[in-house]
């Protein structure tokens, strides 16, 4: 029997992993819509990709595109390329992309151009920084997105700026936090505390990929600089993602970072596993998203080391406070957050129901009988 509703779910980076695991459970449930899922490669090695599959119950992918790494204008043209035969072939009545990646935006202008109608989980969100590649992705795929969810109420203020608004933005809240909470149960169980030999509180946890850092000789050094004062006080840990490894050590300073006593760096870590160390942790220092996010719902101290956020609502009422790559602001942050009690709790909808409010839009909007590419036109 043809399914009512059919979806090409697209992934290609490690935080979209995170994403679509809930988005994908959550549709399994609805027998209307029949689910495609596409890797497009952009992240690839076992630790950044396979492990997150498997640990977060996703399918393995209908189809892989297996583009792996480039240049932002290779990476995004060499999805598109491939991306679109798979589109015509198998004619979905949607593509829903999540985040902001350059498999977000590939995808979705692959679709519009093909007539497809698109889905953006995660929509809305604005740091104003158009150096920073996510934001062009993000603009982008908004303007021409025909449904779009959002996770924070700033999300809808931005896109009502950029004259998106009406019946297709919907405020559902964050999926990113409804794999957490799937999965919180079993991180709980996790051996990584063991495995790195680490007591729970006595510890922080930094992550550093953005370009604006970790192409940055001097942000870098800055930061590392802070890294060192604070590991005098604390062990850290760090578990380095491969742009970071592969910026550290042709620039030399690896064997800086190495040589610090209490510094341990790590592969990066599975979920369940960095689950686990975020939430026993006592502060993380971090430029990624999706950890300012999910350090807000754990109640851990977050320091964000860059100037902005395109997910205020982490700051306005949750655990994250923006220090910039300045040392000393770094280290002030870090005597504020061991010092006080930072006061938070959990923003609207971020709940673990996301991805069932997004399901039941999208089930609705086939009993109404409309094309989701026409949903622009209501
Ligand atoms: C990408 C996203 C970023 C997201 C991040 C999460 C864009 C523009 N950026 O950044 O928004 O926060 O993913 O990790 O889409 N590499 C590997 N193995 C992999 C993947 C990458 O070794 O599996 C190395 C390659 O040397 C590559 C570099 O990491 O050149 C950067 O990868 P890329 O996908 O270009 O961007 P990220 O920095 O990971």
């Amino acid at each position: 029997m043809k399914k009512a509703l059919k979806i090409i779910h697209v992934v290609g980076a490690r935080p979209n992993f995170v994403k679509i695991a809930s988005i994908l459970r959550a549709c399994r449930q609805a027998p209307e819509i029949e689910s495609l899922l596409v890797h497009t490669g952009q992240h690839y090695s076992e630790n950044m990709s396979r492990t997150f599959f498997e640990a977060l119950e996703i399918p393995v992918p209908n189809v892989n595109l297996e583009v792996g790494s480039g240049s932002h204008a290779q990476q995004t043209a060499e999805i598109m390329k491939r991306f679109e035969p798979v589109v015509t072939e198998s004619n979905p009545d949607a593509v829903l992309v999540v985040g902001d990646v350059n498999s977000t935006i590939a995808c979705t202008l692959v679709a519009k151009k093909l007539g497809i109608g698109v889905i953006h989980v995660e929509a809305g969100l604005r740091s104003f920084d158009r150096s920073m590649p996510e934001e062009i992705n993000r603009i982008l795929t908004d303007a021409i997105s025909d449904i779009l969810f959002v996770t924070e109420p700033s999300g809808l203020v931005n896109l009502e700026r950029e004259g998106i608004a009406g019946p297709r933005v919907h405020f559902v809240g964050n999926v990113m936090i409804d794999t957490l909470e799937y999965h919180r149960g079993k991180a709980a169980d996790s051996r990584i505390l063991c495995e790195l030999d680490l007591q729970p509180g006595k510890y922080v946890v930094v992550t550093l990929h953005r370009p604006s850092n970790v192409d940055e000789h001097e942000a870098m050094v800055r930061i590392l600089d802070a890294l060192a004062e604070i590991q005098k006080k604390t062990n850290v840990v760090f578990p380095m993602h491969p742009r970071t490894v592969e910026n550290l050590t042709s620039s030399g300073l690896i064997s800086d970072i190495e040589s610090l006593p209490n510094m341990l760096i790590t592969e990066p870590l599975a979920y369940i596993d960095f689950l686990k160390l975020m939430s026993e942790s006592k502060l993380v220092m971090t430029d990624s998203g999706g950890i300012q996010e999910e350090t807000t719902i754990l109640g851990i101290p977050c320091l964000t080391v860059r100037e902005n956020t395109e997910r205020p609502v982490t700051v306005s009422e949750g655990t994250n406070i923006l220090v910039g790559t300045d040392t000393n602001r770094i280290l002030e942050g870090y005597r504020e957050s061991m010092d006080m009690t930072i006061p938070h709790s959990r923003p609207k909808f971020w709940d673990g129901k996301a991805s069932q409010r997004i399901v039941s839009i999208l089930l609705r909007s086939i009993m109404e009988g409309r094309k989701l590419a026409d949903v622009r036109a209501d």
